[in-house]
């Protein structure tokens, strides 16, 4: 998508579509509405009069200008009530714009007026705009003979006032740079388990590092054996695929010897359960149990992009999780890269074994934080519904500096309990720890377990298994499949921390 900023006035574009967006609940359009209605005879305002177009958020209504405007469109876009307009509901309705545009083969180029209320920034309405326009045109990778039609290909952002212009083209920066990364996120988790295993994806991390000018080190299982990470090469042991650990580091001039703030991600491009394995309905669901490597990567593919000035490092633990003769077992009992030991229950319960080697692991890079993000649970999604990813923190600063940045970005985290008495739960007969407490506690002593092979930094763990994809669209932003959760909060993260 070709995005532009132009001064000028919207009714004046000569572009297939012009996008005209007004509050719910007005029945007189103002300013540069009142502009087109009136070059349209009045059509708007009899569209508000009749209550076909209400201007509730995610409405749209399409008007034909029938040579009255030099575009032969307008779409009206619904933006809610003005009372309640946030950064959130410009991305709504510009997400539900940019829908309805992308179904007319007509409309090639759209021009459009930043939606927008008193106490927003302009600069992050621009944003979250071009967020919408791109997120809700996302499409997943195709293996269909034909490929899909893509009619809208460029929008122009129309701004009234010569002085606000550089104010928005840092808005459509911004906002191309956050986009690619969820879609970078989106595009890995929706792959299939047959073309994206642990060396393709490290392959595809290179590609991006190559272009972003980001270090890449990747580790493969010789490797990681040499630094003892048995837990994590234990999980990797039924696959045929050999196991990854990618490490991405944004370091720009001057922050090289910074403390990092550190992302890890769960990597199982596939999870079959292993020997404790998984009915098989919905099992090709676990397609997406890379989802925290793959908003991990899209991460770091956004901060360079945006050139953030911090020090940033990406880990994503990438392994399969197959049975087979050579698979580990539950009973099995592993000591990796700590020293410290941990009893298999539950071959299924891996996500926690591969990030116990990986948090170990991330120690050497003396961090100022760690982040993980796993599909971890499946109880996360009983306890929170699909509504909110869990967080688990042993700090009150990473949690709180999580909760800012999650308000901010609108990817809903809600703290989740990490009381001592969870450890209980998992204390292990032969060795140290097991890897299930059994099935009451599930979301915290999974966190606990984690938590058991970190060492001395500020740590917070998100459970983002409810979150990290959806069985059916779930608004204009969220598709089916893949939904690129955590990007925008941690490049907000990041920029914050
Ligand atoms: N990847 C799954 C978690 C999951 C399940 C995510 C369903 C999304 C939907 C994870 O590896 C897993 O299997 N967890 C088990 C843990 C149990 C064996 C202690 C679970 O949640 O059932
Ligand atoms: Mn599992
Ligand atoms: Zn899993």
């Amino acid at each position: 998508m070709k995005l532009s900023v132009i001064q000028g006035d919207i009714a004046q574009q000569n572009a297939d579509c012009i996008v005209v967006n007004l509050f719910e609940g007005v029945s007189e359009p103002e300013g540069a509405a009142d502009a087109v209605d009136q070059a349209l005879g009045g059509a708007i305002r009899r569209l508000l009069r009749s209550g076909d177009f209400s201007g509730k958020s995610g409405s749209t209504s399409l008007l034909y200008s029938a040579g009255a405007l030099p575009a032969e469109r307008v779409l009206l876009v619904g933006l809610g009530q003005a009372a309640k307009f946030d950064l959130q509901a410009a991305r709504k309705a510009s997400g539900a714009a940019s829908k309805a545009l992308a179904k007319h083969s007509g409309i090639k180029h759209a021009a459009t007026l930043v939606p927008g209320a008193d106490g927003l920034d302009l600069q992050d309405c621009t944003q979250a705009l071009v967020e919408g326009m791109l997120l809700a045109a996302y499409q997943p990778p195709n293996y269909k003979r034909e490929a899909p039609e893509r009619n809208l290909q460029a929008i122009t952002i129309v701004e009234n006032d010569a002085a606000n212009l550089a104010r928005c083209q840092e808005g459509v920066r911004r906002g191309e740079a956050i986009a690619a990364g969820v879609i970078t996120a989106r595009d890995l988790s929706n792959e299939p388990p047959n073309i994206l295993f642990p060396l393709e994806f490290a392959r595809r991390a290179g590609v991006m590092a190559a272009h972003s000018g980001m270090q890449l080190t990747v580790l493969g299982e010789e490797e990681m054996g040499k630094l003892n990470m048995n837990i994590l090469l234990a999980v990797s042991r039924g696959s045929a695929h050999e196991a990854q650990l990618i490490i991405l580091e944004h370091a720009p001039a001057g922050t090289q010897d910074d403390a990092p703030l550190v992302l890890v991600g769960k990597g199982i491009t596939f999870d079959t359960g292993g020997i404790s394995i998984k009915p098989s309905e919905r099992m090709e669901e676990m397609k997406h149990d890379m989802s925290g490597a793959a908003a991990v990567t899209g991460a770091m593919d956004a901060i360079a992009r945006l050139g953030v000035q911090r020090r940033v490092i990406g880990v994503a633990a990438c392994v399969e999780n197959m049975p087979d003769g050579n698979a580990f077992r539950p009973g099995d009992i592993l000591v990796g890269m700590t020293g410290k030991s941990a009893e298999i229950l539950s071959t299924d319960a891996e996500g926690r074994l591969i990030l116990a080697d990986a948090v170990a692991y991330v120690a050497r890079f003396q961090p100022k934080a760690v982040v993980d993000l796993a599909t971890l649970t499946g109880a996360i999604g009983v306890a929170l519904g699909q509504q909110a990813a869990g967080l688990f923190s042993n700090q009150d600063y990473l949690e709180a500096a999580l909760l800012a940045a999650s308000k901010r970005s609108s990817e809903r985290l809600w703290p989740m309990p990490m009381w001592e008495e969870y450890s209980e739960t998992i204390k292990g007969d032969m060795a140290e720890v097991k890897n299930s407490g059994g099935r009451s506690s599930g979301v915290s002593s999974s966190a606990k377990f984690i938590e058991h092979f970190t060492e001395d930094y500020p740590w917070a763990h998100l459970d983002i298994a409810n979150v990290a994809w959806t069985t059916s669209e779930k608004d204009a932003l969220t598709p089916k499949g893949a939904t690129g959760f955590g990007v925008r909060l941690l490049v907000d993260l990041a920029e914050s921390y």
